[in-house]
């Protein structure tokens, strides 16, 4: 005896909604941030969860799954068997070493490039269609690594790259000049570190653009100002770390804003890190850095082109040269 009764001529089991189905491979502190962050905001009907300690994803796993009652109804699964990622729409790589207090991005590499080779291929033959989104860092080369490991088009391999620095970035501008963040259109591209740059010159808020706003109503404002905001976005991660181990809700909140515009083709734009050779001017080799870029369900759709001075583009070459010096010990 069913519990329901069925409805007469129907099929219970025909489905009228596409299944979206994302991956989350790492369930520590950034995976299960953003789990738990798309869960809530009801982007997927299934999620799948790998790590390679099982005790930990099992327990993750339990543990969002008793939230199911307060929660939009997510199937919610785990496995250390990649074979459980099958199908999926999105697959957002956040496994691997982080960062101890003081120790930069860049000097992962090596741990997390090996890591690479055993968790790529796998998700690729699982899910060949699908996009792949990279968190772990440095991130920029881990997703010029991930782009080579899986022979997907590059509009289908992106790393959350400056998403999360842009936010911090349009944070710190709101609350010195006390307006919503939300409000604030403010860009941070290259790298997803230490190089990376702020295009101060793009600042807009509400629609009134700020520094010609400044220069136009003959306001003075210190150059060094400006240099100590973007300073202090460079220095966000490290103080994090330092205060509470870890950096999670951040990235939780800004890659499920990222799998938003993705799976339910927003077409957004977006900060993240791209296939960046031939746009802006940097010409120097594949190199994945964070762009402007509009965002919907085939992936990168395109980076816009923004008016940069001199100085941001000098500035952006040189956080392209950066990372392309660390790729160029990796011999792929
Ligand atoms: P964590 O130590 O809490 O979690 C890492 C997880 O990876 C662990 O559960 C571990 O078991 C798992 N893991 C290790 N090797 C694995 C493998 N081969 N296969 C599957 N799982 C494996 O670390 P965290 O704080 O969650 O940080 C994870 C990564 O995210 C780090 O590289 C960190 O630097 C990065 N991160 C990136 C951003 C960003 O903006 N891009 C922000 C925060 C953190
Ligand atoms: C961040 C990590 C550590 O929070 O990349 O910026």
């Amino acid at each position: 005896q069913a519990f329901f009764k069925t409805i007469q001529n129907s099929d219970p089991h025909s489905i009228t909604k596409r299944h979206t189905k994302i991956s989350v491979i790492g369930v520590g502190n950034v995976g299960m941030a953003i789990a738990q962050t798309i869960i809530s905001q009801d982007l997927a009907d299934e999620l799948s969860l790998v790590d390679a300690k099982a005790d930990k994803l099992r327990g993750e796993m339990l543990d969002l799954q008793h939230a199911a009652a307060f929660l939009p109804r997510t199937k919610i699964n785990a496995s250390v068997d990649y074979s459980v990622t099958a199908g999926s729409d999105l697959c957002i790589v956040t496994a691997g070493a982080r960062q101890n207090p003081g120790e930069s991005r860049l000097n992962l590499l090596q741990r997390n490039v090996a890591l690479f080779a055993s968790i790529i291929p796998p998700l690729a033959k699982y899910s060949p269609d699908s996009i792949l989104l990279i968190v772990s860092n440095p991130v920029d080369v881990l997703t010029f690594v991930s782009w080579k490991l899986s022979g997907f088009p590059s509009n289908r391999v992106i790393g959350s790259g400056t998403n999360l620095d842009s936010s911090r970035f349009r944070f710190l501008i709101a609350d010195h000049l006390d307006v919503n963040a939300q409000d604030v259109q403010a860009f941070i591209v290259g790298e997803h570190g230490d190089s990376s740059v702020a295009l101060w010159s793009s600042i807009s808020i509400g629609g009134v653009p700020v520094l010609s706003f400044l220069q136009n109503q003959q306001i003075a404002y210190e150059k060094q100002t400006l240099e100590n905001i973007h300073k202090a976005v460079v220095d966000s991660a490290y103080e994090v770390i330092s205060l509470k181990g870890y950096t999670s809700w951040a990235i939780g909140y800004s890659v499920a804003n990222l799998a938003r515009s993705l799976l339910r083709d927003q077409r957004k734009i977006h900060p993240v890190s791209v296939l960046a050779k031939g746009f802006y001017g940097i010409d120097g080799g594949d190199v994945f850095l964070s762009l402007p870029a509009q965002l919907g369900r085939g992936g990168v759709l395109g980076v816009t082109n923004i008016h940069l001075t001199d100085e941001e583009m000098q500035r952006l070459r040189k956080s392209a040269e950066t990372i392309l010096e660390v790729q160029s010990q990796l011999g792929l």
